[in-house]
């Protein structure tokens, strides 16, 4: 008897419903493969959750992925929301899910496939894998935020006016568990982890730094580093491949993974794991968004859906066989000349592909 998992779909919005289209083909030929199957509960969030409910994200659909066995997401948001109350904005159903299941743990790969290093804007850029390991809950996403009018004036006399403030805090807990979670992937890995801080402006950096610190004293084969974020981000330009795990803020952390999805040719190909506690449910998603500018044209790249699967397979279920055959087979598909729009250059070698045509590439190569 195949073993059953408990999947809570949100195809979500824009290029989402078709690229989760193709992850759950992916999904079910490596259940055929490996011996499980997947029960699929398809739940509304974002911008089509807002269309039928009036609300990003409802308490059922919350309560619906807390009692699956993990959350896979396509993307959320779109012009169409751009006017909607803040309140009520598309996003908020993908921060109310990373905070009601409680998912501190980001993990994002950074890794270039050898045949996109011209879709790189780094010229000569090789042998780049990079683990980022973005904080989830906490700092200035989650802190306290406000709007105020003041009276008060400049001290060159311009009057304050309307005042809008988001504030960052982190306790010792939130960073000794998302760190932890950084120095184990970096023991599994090349042994190398940078935090990425701003210590010398931001407290909440500083008391980041010392812990970081205190870690590294407890593991000595993990060679570390700290770098400020703004120099983080010319050294990801001038030496992708010396990095190994990233640590950051949540902050640092969703812009440094976005200039990585692009050292690394698209950000098409990139893959997401958010984790909680052990036991509980993670949610699984491509990094990039909706791409409403292309839904529905057969042109978005599925293949970050696609390795969100097998993050899945591997973190909520231990699958590691079916999450190596999923990787290969879209690696042997990117080798074999397939691409999206986004990864296509114009050589003789590549032949140009609709989602569902790389799709069924990379499900043949499932075997
Ligand atoms: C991401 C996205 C989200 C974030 C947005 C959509 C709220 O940019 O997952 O990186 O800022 O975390
Ligand atoms: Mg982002």
């Amino acid at each position: 008897m195949a073993d059953r998992i408990k999947i809570a779909v949100i195809p979500g919005d824009g290029i989402g419903p078709e690229i989760m289209e193709q992850a759950l083909l992916v999904l079910n030929a490596a259940g055929e493969k490996f011996g499980f199957k997947a029960d699929i509960r398809v739940l509304l969030a974002g911008g089509a959750s807002i269309d039928e409910y009036g609300i990003p994200l409802t308490g059922e659909t919350l309560d619906a992925c807390r009692s699956s066995d993990a959350v896979l997401l396509g993307a959320v948001g779109g012009p169409k929301w751009d006017n909607v109350d803040p309140g009520i904005r598309p996003e908020k159903a993908l921060l109310g899910l990373r905070s009601g299941l409680g998912l501190y743990a980001n993990l994002r790969p950074a890794k270039l496939f050898g045949e996109l290093s011209h879709a790189s804007p780094i010229k000569g850029i090789k042998d780049t894998d990079i683990l980022f390991v973005r904080e989830l809950t906490g700092g200035i996403y989650f802190g306290k935020s406000g709007e105020y009018t003041s009276e008060d004036l400049l001290p060159d006399g311009t009057p304050y006016g309307n005042v809008a403030f988001d504030t960052e805090t982190y306790s010792e807990g939130e960073i000794r568990r998302i760190l932890k979670i950084a120095f184990d992937a970096a023991g599994g890995r090349r042994r190398k982890l940078s935090l990425v801080d701003k210590a010398n402006v931001l407290t909440t950096s500083r008391l980041w730094r010392k812990i970081f610190n205190e870690m590294a004293a407890e593991h000595p084969s993990i060679e570390t580093e700290c770098l400020y974020v703004d120099n983080c981000s010319m050294q990801l330009i001038s030496r992708p491949s010396d990095f190994d795990v990233i640590v950051t803020s949540n902050m640092f952390g969703d812009i440094l993974s976005d200039e990585a999805g692009m050292i690394t040719g698209s950000v098409g190909m990139l893959p997401s794991a958010s984790l909680g506690a052990p036991g509980k449910p993670g949610l699984f998603e491509p990094i990039h968004g909706s791409a409403p500018d292309i839904a529905g044209t057969g042109k978005a790249n599925p293949c970050a859906a696609i390795l969100s699967v097998a993050m899945m397979l591997r973190y909520a279920f231990n699958y590691n066989d079916a999450a190596h055959a999923i990787e290969r087979a879209v690696s042997k598909t990117i080798s074999d000349g397939y691409r999206t729009a986004d990864i296509y250059s114009g050589r003789p070698e590549e032949k140009i592909s609709d989602l569902c045509e790389i799709t069924l590439a990379i499900i043949k190569n499932i075997g």
